[in-house]
């Protein structure tokens, strides 16, 4: 059978909650095996215990079968720390969910570079860092930059962002480098509509179109907050009951992830000198008190 995306095994590198959400979504709803690398076997253990969670849940609610649970429990394996990048070789894409570092993200693609076959792509999962700087380092150190090798290496890849919780989010936003080739962009996209998503397109401009919207609304509602406009209550509040959104926006930014909607906000400050993305001060102290919100307990909201 031929497979819009031809991908046969993914490979998911990084067993957070956005990676273990991608491989929720392609081992269930894609139907593909999925090779998970991290270099922290307690998170890849945090990470499969997630997993089983949601399938278990799944199935209680009816949403799934047993045997559904266990195919896709059955086509998700773990690369041991010792192999690391190495043990993802042989898949046809990765997409790379680890924080968001500039320099970790190079580091990664440049040895998924020398690592993977030249026709794997190779997907970040960024939410607001250049595809273009990421691309930029996806050449083979054999290869110099502008050999035909190199600029193949670079045209694998491509931006594909999910949305937490992956399983719930209907969305995925795609973003071209200006390497990326098209077919590269558009097997990426078809992988993604396999996953039960749907797919928008954004040019890679800092923060893409999702985060170049949704950063300065909860930067400003903490700026509401941090110069006692109102509490934290009626904020969220307003928000919630006003305009029918899901989560009020400090809520949504505890649930991001403080440490996240910093490290977006100032990609989104330094890549556009603009200075109504400059993040509130309220913000970066709470990153100093290492509050990151729901992750690990505490944030705008105390959580268990
Ligand atoms: N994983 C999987 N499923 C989850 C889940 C999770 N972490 N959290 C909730 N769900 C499921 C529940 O099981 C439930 O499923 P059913 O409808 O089948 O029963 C459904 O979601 C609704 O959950 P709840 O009833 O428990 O709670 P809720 O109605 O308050 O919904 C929510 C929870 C879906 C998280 C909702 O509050 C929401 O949509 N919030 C906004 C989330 C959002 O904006 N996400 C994007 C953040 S930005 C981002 O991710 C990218 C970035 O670049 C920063």
């Amino acid at each position: 059978m031929v497979i819009p995306h031809g991908i046969r095994t993914l490979g998911v590198l990084g067993a957070g909650q956005m990676g273990l959400g991608i491989a929720y979504v392609a081992t269930l709803r894609a139907k593909v095996p999925v090779v998970l690398c991290d270099k922290s076997p307690e998170q890849v253990d945090r990470g499969l215990k997630l997993f089983d969670k949601l399938l278990a849940k799944d199935v209680s609610k009816g949403k799934i079968q047993d045997v559904d649970a266990k195919e896709a429990r059955d086509r998700l394996t773990v690369v041991s720390k010792e192999k690391g990048i190495a043990g993802l070789r042989d898949v046809d894409m990765v997409i790379e969910a680890a924080s968001e570092n500039l320099t970790l993200k190079q580091s990664l693609f440049k040895s998924l570079a020398a690592e993977l076959r030249p026709n794997a792509i190779l997907a970040s999962n960024t939410s607001s860092i250049s595809i273009t700087k990421i691309a930029a380092s996806a050449i083979h150190q054999d290869h110099s930059s502008a050999s035909e090798m190199g600029k193949l290496s670079a045209s694998r890849v491509v931006g594909l962002h999910f949305f937490n919780p992956v399983p719930v989010m209907k969305l995925v936003e795609l973003i071209s480098a200006l390497q990326t080739s098209p077919d590269t962009l558009e097997r990426a996209r078809a992988f993604a509509l396999a996953c039960g998503k749907e797919v928008t397109q954004s040019q890679d401009v800092p923060g893409f179109v999702s985060n170049a919207l949704l950063m300065p609304f909860i930067n400003e509602a903490i700026m509401c907050l941090e110069k006692g406009v109102a509490t934290r209550d009626d904020i969220d509040k307003t928000l919630k009951l006003g305009m029918n959104h899901p989560m009020g926006p400090l809520q949504l930014a505890d649930f991001i992830g403080l440490d996240t909607c910093l490290a977006i906000q100032q990609t989104l400050y330094q890549g556009t000198g603009d200075s109504k993305y400059r993040p509130s001060i309220l913000l970066e102290r709470m990153v100093d008190a290492q509050w990151y919100g729901k992750k690990n307990g505490k944030g705008f909201y105390d959580y268990e």
